[in-house]
């Protein structure tokens, strides 16, 4: 699939969290083809200095700093590092995220306590850290989850988690503006390591490829999406062209929304 995006984010200076996951990896990539200058995140530090010698060798600007994002000192100190690297910041792509899907009856409270940790706080703590480096002209891109916005069984750490990244999008927009703008991207069920790893409980073979087709024939376009699908909205939601957009949330999960 080829995005021409060439350009569109030149010289921007960019935090992009979960780098080292599935979508992670291709903002990375897509984000730095459009010509920004990336600091990525993850917990990983030997993935994420792979990750940097890929990008390097590609002729990229890119830096891997390790963080987890639940954590208030290691997202200062992540902050503390932007300051000293480039003295502010343009973009900021809080991807960071991980699942659960069980019975709220059966979640425990410390399977809660992590999915909003790392889902919700996370998005609170960079919020707080890094607008503070970012001056007029600055974008914000959380990424919720069309389970953020739609009730699905089994799901209520997880989609309360993200239905929080949504709300605390609007609220920041509003308190950030005009300077900063923050918007939210609400993805389908898109092909990466965490749907498949969710699916792996489903016994391998026919049956596992039959629920994997499940995820995308529930949705009207028929087939789960592509991280290059989510990033290029990103790109434009960080850029200049999106500069009178701030507060808004946006599915990108092949009309599952509409149906
Ligand atoms: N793939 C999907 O179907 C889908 C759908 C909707 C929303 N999302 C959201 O998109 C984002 C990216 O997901 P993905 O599909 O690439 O998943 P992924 O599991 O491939 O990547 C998530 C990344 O977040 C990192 N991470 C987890 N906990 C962390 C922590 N405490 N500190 C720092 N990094 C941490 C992981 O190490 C991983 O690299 C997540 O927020 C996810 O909830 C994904």
């Amino acid at each position: 699939m080829s995005t021409t995006t060439t350009g569109r984010l030149a010289g921007k200076r960019t935090v992009i969290t979960g780098v080292t996951g599935g979508m992670g990896r291709v903002a990375c990539r897509m984000f730095c083809e459009a010509g920004a200058r990336v600091i990525g995140s993850d917990l990983d530090e030997a993935v994420g200095r792979g990750l940097e010698e890929e990008l390097g060798a590609a002729g990229h600007d890119f830096t891997f700093k390790a963080a987890d994002v639940t954590s208030e000192a290691e997202v200062e100190a992540l902050a503390g590092f932007v300051r000293q690297r480039w003295d502010g910041l343009d973009v900021l792509y809080n991807n960071a995220g991980i699942i659960l899907g069980k019975p709220l009856l059966g979640t425990t409270v410390e399977e809660w306590d992590r999915l909003h940790a790392v889902n919700t706080r996370s998005v609170f703590l960079a919020i707080r850290a890094f607008a503070p480096l970012m001056g007029a002209g600055g974008s914000i891109v959380n990424i919720s989850s069309g389970g953020g916005a739609r009730a699905m069984r089994n799901m209520s750490a997880y989609g309360s988690s993200k239905a929080g990244v949504i709300l605390l999008t609007k609220v920041a927009a509003l308190e950030l503006a005009p300077d900063i703008r923050v918007n939210a991207i609400l993805p389908g069920t898109i092909d990466t390591p965490m749907p498949r790893n969710f699916i792996s409980r489903v016994p391998a073979g026919g049956e596992r490829e039959a629920a994997w087709q499940a995820l995308g024939d529930g949705r009207p376009l028929k087939r789960v999406g592509l991280p290059e699908e989510v990033v290029p909205l990103a790109i434009f939601l960080a850029s200049d062209e999106a500069s009178f957009i701030t507060g808004v949330d946006y599915f990108v999960d092949g009309g599952r929304a509409a149906a």
